[in-house]
This record gives C-alpha cells, sequence and structure tokens, in this order.
C-alpha cells in the first residue's frame, strides 16, 4: 500500500481533532454495522456482475472500505481520502486484520482528480460528497472512473445525531448547539443535504435504488452509543464553545465530566438521528 506522506505536518491540535473524528467513524461504523449490511446486499443484487474493483471515496478510517471486502469477498479497494492520517489508521488497520494484499491507499483531493486507475465495478462514497466544493464536476469525474454498467453507491447524512430528549439535563443545551452547528452548515457545508439523487442523473447515472439506512437503536442503546455520543458531543462542544450561553454551556460541559449527567453513564439516551439516505446509481453501459 502506498501513499505520500511527505507534506504531511501534524500539530498537535490538529492530531486531537483527528483522533476525535476517527473515533467517531469507528463508533459510527460499529452502530451502524448491521444496516449497512444490507446495503452491501442492495448493492449485491443491483450489480449486473460480481463486484471485483472497488474504488472507496473519501475512506476515513475505512468503514466502507472494509465492510465491503467482506461482503464482496473477491473484491480489492483503492481507498481514497485528501488526508494522510486517515490514510495512514486504514492501513495499519488492513494490516491487522490481515487485507494489505486486497488494499490500495491513495491520497487525492476530491476536489481536484480522482487517481487515475482502471474503471472500477463499484465506486463508494460514504458522507463524503457533501465535503466537496463543484459535487457535480467530482461526479462526473467518477462516473468516468467506473466501467459501463458499473456501480456508484452513495451514502449521505444532513446533519450530526442527537441523543437527548430536550427534557432530560443537558438536552435543551445540546439542541441549541444543534442549531448553531446548523447554521454554521448552511454557511460552510452548503452542499450537505443536498439533492443527491437528481446530482447522480445529471452526472449521466441512471439511480437504481433510492432508500433511508436505518439502524435498529431500540432501547436500551448499545454501549458503542454512549461512546458515541461522548465522540460527537466532543466535536460539538469545540465547534460552539464560545458561543453557547453560560447557562447551557453549564449544562452541556456536565454531558462530559463524568458526572452523573455525563452522556457515557446514561441509560436515557436514543439516536435520533439525522437522516442517512442511501442511492445507488449504474453508469448506463
Ligand atoms: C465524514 S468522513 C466519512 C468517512 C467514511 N467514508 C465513513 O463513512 O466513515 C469524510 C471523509 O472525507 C474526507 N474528505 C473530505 N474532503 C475530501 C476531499 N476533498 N478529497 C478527499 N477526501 C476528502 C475526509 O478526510 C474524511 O475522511
Amino acid at each position: 500500500m502506498t501513499h505520500d506522506h511527505s507534506d504531511h505536518q501534524d500539530h498537535g491540535h490538529q492530531n486531537h481533532d483527528h483522533q476525535a473524528l476517527s473515533e467517531m467513524l469507528d463508533l459510527d461504523a460499529e452502530i451502524f454495522a448491521s444496516a449497512m449490511r444490507t446495503v452491501y446486499a442492495d448493492i449485491e443484487n443491483a450489480a449486473d456482475a460480481p463486484v471485483r474493483s472497488i474504488l472507496d471515496l473519501g475512506a476515513g478510517t475505512g468503514a466502507g472500505t472494509f465492510g465491503l471486502l467482506q461482503h464482496f469477498t473477491g473484491a480489492r479497494a483503492v481507498a481514497v481520502d485528501s488526508s494522510a492520517d486517515m490514510l495512514t489508521g486504514l492501513e495499519q488497520e488492513a494490516e491487522r486484520r490481515g487485507l494489505t494484499d486486497r488494499i490500495t491507499t491513495a491520497r487525492a483531493d476530491l476536489d481536484e482528480a480522482l487517481p487515475v486507475l482502471d474503471p472500477v465495478d463499484l465506486a463508494w462514497a460514504a458522507a463524503s460528497l457533501h465535503h466537496l466544493s463543484d459535487p457535480d464536476r467530482t461526479l462526473g469525474q467518477i462516473t468516468s472512473a467506473i466501467r459501463p454498467g458499473g456501480l456508484l453507491a452513495v451514502a449521505e447524512v444532513n446533519g450530526l445525531p442527537r441523543f437527548l430528549s430536550s427534557d432530560t439535563p443537558g438536552g435543551a443545551a445540546e439542541l441549541r448547539a444543534h442549531e448553531l452547528i446548523a447554521a454554521d452548515r448552511a454557511v460552510d457545508m452548503p452542499m450537505m443535504g443536498s439533492d443527491w439523487g437528481s446530482r447522480l442523473t445529471r452526472a449521466g447515472l441512471v439511480v437504481d435504488v433510492h432508500r433511508t439506512i436505518t439502524a435498529d437503536l431500540a432501547s436500551p442503546v448499545p454501549a458503542a452509543v454512549n461512546r458515541y455520543a461522548a465522540a460527537v458531543l466532543t466535536r460539538i462542544r469545540r465547534a460552539v464553545v464560545d458561543r453557547l450561553d453560560p447557562a447551557d454551556l453549564h449544562a452541556f460541559d456536565a454531558l462530559l465530566d463524568e458526572g452523573p449527567d455525563d452522556v457515557r453513564r446514561r441509560a436515557d439516551l436514543h439516536v435520533i438521528s439525522s437522516e442517512r439516505l442511501l442511492w445507488i446509481a449504474r453508469r448506463p453501459a
């Protein structure tokens, strides 16, 4: 596996951000694992031939890469990300899982150009397209990277999950923090919540499957949800700490201070999920 780490300088807070994001993505993968298996089955049903080559775009810690390789046992994957840290973590995990011979990593900024590869059977983009500044242009490039008859699967989110009802300790503060984040997103990440189906069609793809991806998180939620909530709320706190009013900040901090309201201890969490949507689209043969 290869990628270029040479221009990477790790600063303390970036490293901390990276670790927090990696932890959140890994917990997210754990919580959605069984829901994602149904997605892989949908891809298999939509495919016109066994999936042997996969391009994971914005692979992060590799949730999709590893899940897809586990499902499509005859496949190899190229995991692309702009973050050297993400790719290093993915490579280490590939090694741990004994999958280095089936995974190649490539560092690339999808706002610029895709790595040059033979056309793949399946391109996969989970929670990555909303980061792009011109997704229509990148979707055009992705379409060209898929063989005729091959598939693009897009799994997108439209926000971060909430965990607390408004009438429970910290719930109102969590809600107000989300409102601040949503306002930021409208400016900083306008593609989040976009109509991806129309964009796929404009890129020349034919949408075969469109549905919601739901994790079964009936109470009591798995212990991973407590850690997931702490990871998500830690990220949110960093983004809103200067803007929450003092009473809200006090209540918010109690969700992470290892006291009785800490989300790692609570039994009343539920994932008030941000919606997760799936599109599986085909490049016409
Ligand atoms: C929310 S994470 C999703 C990771 C993974 N697909 C998953 O489902 O867990 C988004 C990923 O996209 C990557 N990313 C964001 N903008 C990118 C760009 N312009 N080019 C390549 N990767 C990008 C980030 O580094 C991050 O790893």
